[in-house]
Order: structure tokens, then sequence, then C-alpha cells
């Protein structure tokens, strides 16, 4: 069977100079694309500023017989993102794939949490992705042809305690994608979202002794570059990957009521009464798009 390659393919991956990231730059360079390397090399926190980090991947992919550059600006300002995707374009002439893996914590319990963590977390993650992701979007257009990431988590998927402007960020990703999706299809732009579990430095303290080999940040490669390859087909989905376990998960509805009965108003008790009804999911159904709700009200209209 032929192998997937991405000669030809020009991949500008965010956060890319350490953990996760850093193992999409790799895998990428090695299989033929020409990468761009950002990291503006913060702490976990986001402090600091280091241009080390992504150097030393572009090295690393260099020596296995790769092309690479460095890009050393923030994902978080409107500045950042253009110069981050001007660096592929006036060095590669486009850019073909976007991996938004930029990420920073700052853990707190909600009663704790102060108005800059919850800012920096959000300029980093959620507006980050916009800052990059739309001029990059503007040359996959004229280009027709894009594979984009956005790295989401389990904690905005299903929570995490401490979290609640990482989780908060993280789900703002995929109610970017599932919109801009749609905008995009007919560009032949796919984008899916992926919610990485991997030993880095930001799980280094959380994960148990073992965990550095057996949840190895290079398990999420091969998933997220598939999502990245020409012959996927497969755009607006959210996967979970981690220590090889690759997986789907999805946001669905169950069927619900139609509770209304001409134009008899319907009262509190009405829901309680019905509320098993209201709240089942034995049969759970995902959307294209929001439109699709209405299918569910289609009796009533
Ligand atoms: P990491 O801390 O090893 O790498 C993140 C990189 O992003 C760092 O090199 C950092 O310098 C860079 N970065 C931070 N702010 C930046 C900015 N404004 N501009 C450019 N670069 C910036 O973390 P890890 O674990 O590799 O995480 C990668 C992504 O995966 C993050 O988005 C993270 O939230 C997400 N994730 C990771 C999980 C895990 O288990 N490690 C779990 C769920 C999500």
């Amino acid at each position: 069977m032929v192998k997937i390659n991405y000669k030809g393919k020009v991949a500008v991956i965010t956060g890319a100079g350490q953990g996760i990231g850093r193992e999409y730059a790799l895998a990428l360079g090695l299989r033929g694309a020409k990468v761009v390397v950002n990291d503006l090399g913060v702490s976990k926190d986001g402090y600091g500023a280091d241009i080390s980090s992504a150097n030393k991947v572009v090295e690393e992919i260099v020596e296995n017989g790769g092309e690479a550059i460095a890009s050393h600006d923030s994902v978080s300002t409107m500045d950042g993102g253009e110069n981050i995707i001007n660096r592929a374009v006036d060095t590669y002439g486009k850019i073909d794939i976007l991996i938004n893996n930029a990420g920073i914590l700052r853990d707190k319990s909600f009663m704790k949490m102060t108005e800059q963590d919850w800012d920096q977390v959000m300029n980093v993650h959620l507006k980050g992705a916009f800052c990059v992701t739309q001029p990059a979007v503007k040359v996959m257009k004229k280009n027709n042809f894009g594979r984009i990431i956005f790295t989401g988590s389990i904690s905005g998927l299903y929570g995490s305690f401490g979290q609640t402007n990482y989780g908060a960020a993280k789900m703002g990703l995929v109610g970017i994608m599932n919109s801009l999706k749609l905008e995009v299809a007919k560009y032949n732009i796919k984008i899916n979202t992926i919610a990485p579990l991997a030993w880095s430095r930001m799980t280094a303290g959380v994960f148990p002794p073992g965990f550095e080999t057996k949840m190895a940040p290079r398990f999420n490669s091969p998933l997220v570059l598939y999502l990245c390859a020409e012959e996927n087909q497969v755009s607006g989905n959210i996967f979970v990957a981690g220590a090889g376990w690759y997986g789907r998960t999805a946001i669905v509805s169950g069927d619900g009521c139609c509770l209304k009965n001409g134009s008899k108003a319907l009262t509190i008790e009405d829901i309680r009464n019905n509320f098993e009804g209201i709240s089942d999911m034995t049969n759970p159904k995902r959307h294209e798009s929001g439109l699709n709700i209405f299918e569910y009200m289609e009796p009533l209209l």
C-alpha cells in the first residue's frame, strides 16, 4: 500500500518547540512536508519568551533530511498570527496544513480565578486560534486546499477540576470549528479538533510515574497527520487520542419530546411529567449544522 506523504505540502504548527507539537513537526518533516515550527518559548503558565526551542526542532528536522524554518511570534495577537502565516507564504509560497497547538495553563479553582488567569488562557487558546487561522484560511481559499486542526481537551469536553478557563477556551475551539467548517467546505478545507492526552511539561505533575513513555506525545501524531492528509475528507469531527488509543467523540442530541398541544400553554409541570423523555439519550444524533435541530420540531411547525 502507498504510504501517505506530504511532499509539496507546507505545514505550520504552533507551539511546536516541545511536547505534542514537536512530535507533529518532526513527523511531518520526515514525511516530506515543509514545516514552519512556531513557538514563542514561554513557561507552562505563559511567561517569558525563548527562541531556542523552535530553533532546536528545526535543526532536528533538517538533520533528519527534512525542510523547516522557525517562527517565534505569539499566536495571541493578529500581528503575531499574520507573521506566522506570512513566514510560511514568504518562504514556501503557501500554507496547506495548520495545526493550532500552542497552549498554556493557569489552573485555579473557579473562586480563585483572576481576570488575568482567565484572559491569558483565552488569548492563547481561543483568540490565538482565530489570529492564526484567519490569515491561513485566506491563503488556503485561494489554493482550494487546506487541512486545519484545533487542539481541544478532555477538560473542555468533559470537565476538569481547576480548569474552568482552560476548559471554556478549549470548548470555544469546537465552536469555531463547527461554524468555520461550513464556511470553508466549498474550498476543500477540512477542519477537525483533537483532544490529545500525553506526557509533557503540562501534565508531568499530574500523571503517575511511568507515563512518560506510556503516554509519550508521539502517540498523538498518526491520527493528527492522517487528518491533515490530502486523502482525508472528514471535517468537523472531534477525536480523543492518547497512549495509542484513538477514538471519536461528538456533541449529540436525544430525540426529545414534542409536548405542545394546539395553542394550550405548557406548564412547568408538563416538563416535570416528561423530564425522563426530554433527557433520554437512547437515540443520540449528531448534526452537521445547528439548523438540523429544526427537524425535531417539524411536527410543531
Ligand atoms: P507544552 O507546554 O509542552 O507545549 C506548548 C507549547 O506552546 C510550548 O512550547 C509553548 O512555548 C507554546 N506556546 C505557548 N503560548 C504560546 C504563544 N502565545 N505563541 C506561540 N507558542 C506558544 O504542552 P503540550 O502538552 O505539548 O500541549 C500541546 C497542546 O495540547 C496544548 O494546546 C494543550 O493545551 C493541549 N493539550 C495537552 C494535553 C496533554 O495531555 N499534554 C491534554 C489536553 C490538551
